[in-house]
């Protein structure tokens, strides 16, 4: 059931200049999730009874990209400050709720730490989520009275040298009774160094008007660091890694190192599962008992069977993986890839949209393509079905216990019985038998008593 009594805001209307990129701020990723949709999906476990978020600038692109979130999208038309942002919203809330403020680009703000300002608004009272930070530049400081005593806020802008000396700052993450944001926002003018309307000044108002205003301090800084440029990006993509990469340590996957691994989706896995360096999952991956994951890997939506071994430098996308099967190193897997039990892909190999039958081996320098091989089969080095003839894909179908001799072009479509033997060389163009030795080979011709051209003299 929705929170009846709370409504949630999200600012991301601003260009983001300090990113210097062409892509909207909120858009830009962690984890492959933008940073408004980690915000949003962060809101939605608070089970609000209405999300609004604030866009403007390149609001078509990120309401289009964003189209699948359930929020309300209301439009800051000039982006006057983040005061005037959340103004935008107040004639779509319920007088009754509590509103919440939060940033776009704030995306890792964990749900515990949001309950907490909730549950510390009053009302008739605010609350602000604050924390310390070693170096709080950029952000808004926390002005305390001489008994501690919340006063303001006050933006690096406008600060004092004094001020600036503040570890305390503002996460911009605040909660109050709607219908006195209301108020309180309409109140705001814009007299200070930038000429914005700030959120941040409606602390001081709230507590003018008699109103208690509570800060809450959040105990991970690092939760509530905004993203203002690529670097910031970056930190907190490791961050966030590096949170996940942690998890997953204590719930029982070895990594070999968790700095070197990152984690773009879900990951499901059994018992004592091993993962070497610079490995990549991502989407939603499950990974059977005892599997073993080479250096340099990555894995995109794949279920992998139990003791599976990926050797070094695979990329394996949109497969499944049966038992006791083993890949690479250097292969990779396209979508649609099916390997049974103890199938084995070597070395610089592709397989797209095939099956591999249980105990089939393809092992060198080969592509495999709209295929189904059945069980025990042996495809030799340099095989190539050829599955596009310019305009259309065909299927080649090999039978169980079919040997394909090294360097055999599979002309599709095209069927290879069980048992068959394909010597080595040929280009199959037509059906082969069961159980027969098919080959299709120039003669092999002997010059006798040839001679190399001998280099000529230089006169
Ligand atoms: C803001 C706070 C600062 C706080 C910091 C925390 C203000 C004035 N300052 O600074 O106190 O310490 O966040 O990270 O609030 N936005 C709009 N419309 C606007 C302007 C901004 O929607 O007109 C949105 C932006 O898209 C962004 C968010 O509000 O998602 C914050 O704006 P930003 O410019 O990043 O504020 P900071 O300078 O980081
Ligand atoms: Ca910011």
């Amino acid at each position: 059931m929705a929170n009846a009594h709370l409504n949630v805001v999200i600012l991301a209307a601003g260009q983001g200049k300090r990113m210097n990129s062409a892509i909207p701020k909120v858009l830009h990723t962690i984890a492959n999730v933008s940073l408004l949709e980690r915000v949003v999906n962060t809101a939605l476990t608070l089970n609000p009874q209405k999300i609004i978020v604030i866009c403007g600038h390149e609001r078509n692109t990120i309401q289009s990209t964003l189209a699948h979130l359930p929020v309300q999208w209301v439009v800051q038309e000039a982006q006057l400050g983040t005061g005037h942002a959340a103004l935008q919203a107040m004639p779509h809330l319920h007088n009754d709720s509590k509103t919440l403020v939060l940033f776009g680009d704030g995306p890792l703000i964990s749900s515990d730490s949001l309950q907490a300002v909730i549950h510390s608004t009053t009302k008739n009272g605010m609350a602000i989520l604050v924390s310390e930070f070693t170096d709080p530049r950029g952000l808004g400081r926390v002005v305390r009275d001489n008994n501690g005593l919340f006063l303001r806020i006050v933006e690096e802008k406008d600060a004092s040298a004094e001020e600036l000396h503040l570890n305390e700052i503002f996460t911009g993450i605040l909660c109050a009774p709607t219908t006195q944001m209301a108020q309180w926002l309409q109140r705001l003018g814009n007299n200070n160094a930038q000429g914005e309307y700030y959120l941040t000044e409606l602390p001081a108002l709230a507590l003018a008007d008699g109103c208690a205003v509570t800060t809450v301090r959040l105990q991970h800084p690092q939760q509530a660091q905004g993203i203002n440029d690529k670097k910031q990006l970056a930190q907190q993509e490791r961050y966030f890694q590096s949170c996940q990469a942690e998890a997953l340590l204590l719930r029982g996957l070895i990594l070999r190192d968790p700095n070197r691994f990152d984690l773009r989706g879900t990951v499901q896995f059994g018992i004592d599962v091993v993962v070497d360096i610079n490995v990549i999952l991502e989407g939603k991956v499950q990974l059977g008992d005892r599997v073993q994951i080479g250096a340099n890997t990555v894995i995109r939506n794949c279920i992998v069977g139990d003791d599976v071994i990926i050797k070094e430098n695979c990329i394996l996308e949109d497969s499944i993986i049966g038992n006791d099967c083993t890949v690479g190193p250097f292969a990779r897997l396209r979508p649609e890839t099916v390997l049974k039990e103890k199938a084995g892909i070597g070395n610089f190999v592709e397989v797209k949209k095939s099956t591999i039958g249980i105990a089939s081996k393809v092992n060198h320098l080969t592509y495999i393509g709209d295929a189904t091989i059945g069980k025990d089969v042996n495809i030799g080095a340099g095989t190539i079905t050829c599955n596009y003839d310019g305009v259309n894909k065909h299927q080649t179908i090999i039978g169980d216990r079919a040997f394909i001799g090294s360097d055999t072009q599979l002309v599709a479509p095209v069927t290879v019985g069980e048992g068959a033997t394909v010597g080595a060389g040929s280009t199959i163009t037509k059906d082969v038998p069961a159980n027969q030795l098919t080959f299709c080979r120039k003669q092999q011709i002997v010059v006798e008593n040839w001679e190399r051209p001998q280099r000529e003299e230089e006169n």
